[in-house]
Formats: C-alpha cells, structure tokens, sequence
C-alpha cells in the first residue's frame, strides 16, 4: 500500500516524504518531478505554453501509473484533488494524508521559491488565500487523515504517519461504504492514531498477503470476498466457524483471525425492541446476512421459519440451524401468525425504494419488524409496518453493532457508540 501525501504548497509533503521514505524503506515519489521529466519543461513553462490544462492533464497521467505502484510514498502537487480521477485511483491502493497548515505557515515555508506560476491571485498571498479556500474541501473529502503541521517538525509529522495503525474494509464495490466514517469518526472522538480506509480488492489472496505484509490491523470484509477469504486466515471464531463466513479479520502481528460480527449485532438490534425466546420468527433471505442471523437466532430458543424467492436455498438454511420449516415467498401469509419477521434480503434497498419483500395486509401490530436493509434509513416495510402498528427495528442498528464490535476488536478500546450513531445516522440522513 502506499503512502500519498496531499496538501498545498508549503505543507511539508517533500520534506516529511523525504524522511518518512527513509523511515520505512521505501521510494519517494515526487509527483512534479515526473511531470516535469514527462514533458521535458519546467511548470512555468509548460503552464505557458500550453496551459494549466495540459498540467493537469500530465498529472493525471502520472497518477495513473502510480497507482498501479506499491509501497512508495508519493509527494503530490497541491491540485492534485482538483481533478476528481486522480482521488479514486490514488485510494485505490492508497493511505492519503493530508498535511495543513494556515496560509502565513505555508508563504514562510516557501519564501522566495518562485519556480510555480500563480493560480489565481496578483500576490502570492492572494493566490495562496484563494486556492486554499477552492481545495480546501477537496482535500478533507480525500483525506484518509489529516495532520496539521503547525508547529511540529518534519521528523514529528513522519512519525506520526509511521505509527498510524491501518484498519481498512476490503471488498468490490466499496466506494458508497459508511464503515470509513462511522470507523474514523470513533478514532477521532477517542483520539487514537488509527485510519480507516476503502480497499477495492479483486483479488482476494493478494489483499490477505498485503494485510499481512503491512501489518495493516483489521479488516472489515463485504461481498463478494465474506466466504472465499476463510482459507487465507490463520484462525476463526467460533461464530464464523458456524456459519462459514468472516465480516471482520484481526491481525495480530501476522496472525489472523476470522471473526463474524453481524449475528450478534442483529440479536443486539433485535433485542432493544423484543425478547426473543419462545417467538415465533419468519426470517425472509437465504444469503450471507441472513445465515449469520440464523446462527444467531439458533441460540435463542426461537421457532424459525425459512423462506427465500429460492426455495432450495432456504432448506439448505433450515437444515443448517434446525430450523421449524423453510419455504419460498409463497407462504409468505405466514408472516400474519409471527411474532417477529426479518427482512435479510436485497429488496427495499436504494434505488428500488419503492419494493417491499410483505405485503401489507399480513403485517399486524403483534409483530416486530426488522428489516437489515439499512439504505435507506426507512424502507418501504419498516415504513408500512410502523403504519399497522408493528415494532420496528432499523436496519442500521445491526450496522452500528457490527461496526462497534469490529472497533473493539481492531482497537482494544469500548467503541463510542453515540459518536459511531452520530456519524452514521448523519450519512445516512445525506449529511
Ligand atoms: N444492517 C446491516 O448491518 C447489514 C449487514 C449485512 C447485510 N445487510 C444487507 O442485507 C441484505 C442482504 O445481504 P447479503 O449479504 O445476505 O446478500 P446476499 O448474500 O447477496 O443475499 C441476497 C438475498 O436477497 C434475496 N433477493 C435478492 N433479490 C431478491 C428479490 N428481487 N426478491 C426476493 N429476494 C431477493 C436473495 O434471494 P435468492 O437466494 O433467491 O437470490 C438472497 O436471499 C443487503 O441489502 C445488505 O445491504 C445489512
């Protein structure tokens, strides 16, 4: 994985990269030099002879090929964020930290070096003013940290950066996860050196090696990766063990255990709204959520009722934990004499909001409604069922769970669940 250093000009990307390469063994990239070299002109002059554009248009190259690198630490330019490709392919395999410093820092820490032609202002002041506040958000956007270097020396900042423990989620697609925020929100709230970061992984055995060789600390694991990653791991917890399938890998100094953490984030959902032994349950899904809260439930002392729009599928579950009877969405009347219903399938998520897996006239107000599906926030069932009197259970509780379980494991530390709430609850709601 590599280290990719964003900022403006002035914020220390050389000389902290300088040292923090030499700390770590690693090449330094400076990403001007290259385009520099790739064009055969200083910036000055290809900014005038062919425009800002064209630049722009050389680093973009550049970060192309970079992010097909591993274990450099790269010295970005300053309008490296500007353009929204670059940020995706540098996170691809990419801890992004970003260096800030107030504008006097920044013009002091340049002095006299005029070798980079003015963006937008008369003065360099000016021009620093406004282009900080342009990046600003562009920067805190793609920032996996952010470290402010008022104040602290270069050999300070890398090391902070050295010693930054890495926990990351691994999975295809990964980019519309809330895990980052809900995780780096906790880390911040506690004050702990850790960063939370996006893997899009492909390759599943290449993403264990990489784990293991960087000592990166834990991994979250979603689809498709929540089966075939098992045999890579060194051990499991009882819980994956049962079911199959890991969410959530520990490293510990190269040994990695495999835990599943959504089962008893499902029961503590569940268990804030209902007691569960004696109910009759209709767990409506077959697939990898749904098995693990079926494990889950088996613990219990519930009567389960199976169904899936495959049926072969929900006998394979009821076999599996025993459960009452399985079936497919044919018997979904049965839901009218349930105490508790579960939706752990697809149906509902965003964008076909307007799907619901019941029909409305089985739910009743003797029942308690949890649907996983937590995007959007309120789903069709959840809504309809708080309409015929039901108990509801939001989806996103089970994630916060799982999310502070994971916490606890990658940290050592009791997650603070209100701030982990706070910042889910406030993506969710679009903010
Ligand atoms: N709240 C949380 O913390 C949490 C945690 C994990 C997952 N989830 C959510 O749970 C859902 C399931 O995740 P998963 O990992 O179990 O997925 P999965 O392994 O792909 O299973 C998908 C399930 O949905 C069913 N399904 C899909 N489309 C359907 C349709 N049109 N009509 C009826 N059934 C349909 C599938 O039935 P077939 O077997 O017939 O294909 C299968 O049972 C996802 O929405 C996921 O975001 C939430």
């Amino acid at each position: 994985m590599n280290i990719v250093l964003i900022g403006m000009r002035g914020s220390g990307k050389t000389a902290v990269g300088r040292i923090l390469a030499q700390k770590l063994g690693r090449e330094l990239i400076e990403m001007d030099e290259l385009i520099v070299g790739k064009a055969g002109l200083s910036i000055p002059e290809i900014v005038a002879r062919h425009g800002w554009e064209r630049f722009r248009d050389l680093e973009e190259e550049v970060v192309a090929k970079l992010s097909k690198r591993d274990n450099i630490v790269n010295a970005t330019g300053g309008g490296v964020v500007v353009r929204e490709p670059n940020i995706t392919r540098l996170k691809q395999n990419g801890l992004l930290v970003w260096l800030t410093a107030n504008v006097d820092t920044l013009l002091q820490r340049i002095g006299e070096d005029d070798s980079r032609p003015l963006l937008k202002g008369k003065t360099r002041r000016e021009d620093m003013e406004i282009t900080l506040a342009e990046r600003q958000s562009l920067y805190r956007k793609a920032a996996d940290i952010a470290i402010d270097t008022e104040g602290k020396t270069p050999e300070a900042i890398a090391e902070t950066i050295a010693s930054v423990k890495i926990c990351c989620l691994i999975g295809d697609p990964v980019e519309h996860s809330l895990s980052p925020l809900i995780h780096n929100a906790a880390y911040k709230a506690l004050g702990i050196n850790y960063s939370y970061i996006t893997l899009q992984v492909k390759d599943i055995e290449r993403a264990i090696e990489t784990i293991r060789a960087r000592g990166i600390r834990g991994a979250s694991v979603t689809t498709p990766h929540k089966v075939s990653v098992l045999k890579y791991l060194d051990r499991l917890d009882p819980p994956a063990q049962a079911i199959g399938a890991v969410n959530t890998i520990v490293n510990d100094d190269g040994v990695l255990t495999g835990y599943n953490t959504d089962g008893d984030a499902a029961l503590k959902a569940l268990e804030e709204v209902t007691v569960l032994g004696g109910k009759r349950v209709v767990l409506i899904g077959s697939g990898g959520a749904a098995l693990a809260i079926a494990a889950a439930l088996k613990e219990k002392n519930v009567n389960m009722i199976i169904l899936n729009r495959t049926e072969s599928k929900a006998r394979q579950l009821a076999d599996k934990v025993k459960a009452e009877d399985a079936g497919d969405l044919s018997k979904i009347s049965l839901v009218a004499s349930a105490d508790i219903l579960i939706n752990a399938t697809t149906v509902g998520i965003a964008p076909g909001t307007r799907a619901t897996i019941v029909p409305r006239e089985f739910l009743h107000d003797r029942l308690t409604v949890f649907d996983i599906v937590y995007n959007p926030r309120e789903t069709r069932l959840l809504r309809e069922a708080k309409e015929r009197g039901c108990a509801v259970v939001y989806g996103y509780r089970m994630l916060l769970y799982q999310a502070a379980q994971q916490f606890e494991l990658f940290t050592g530390h009791p997650a603070p669940l209100r701030v982990m709430e706070s910042a889910l609850v406030q993506a969710l709601e679009g903010g």
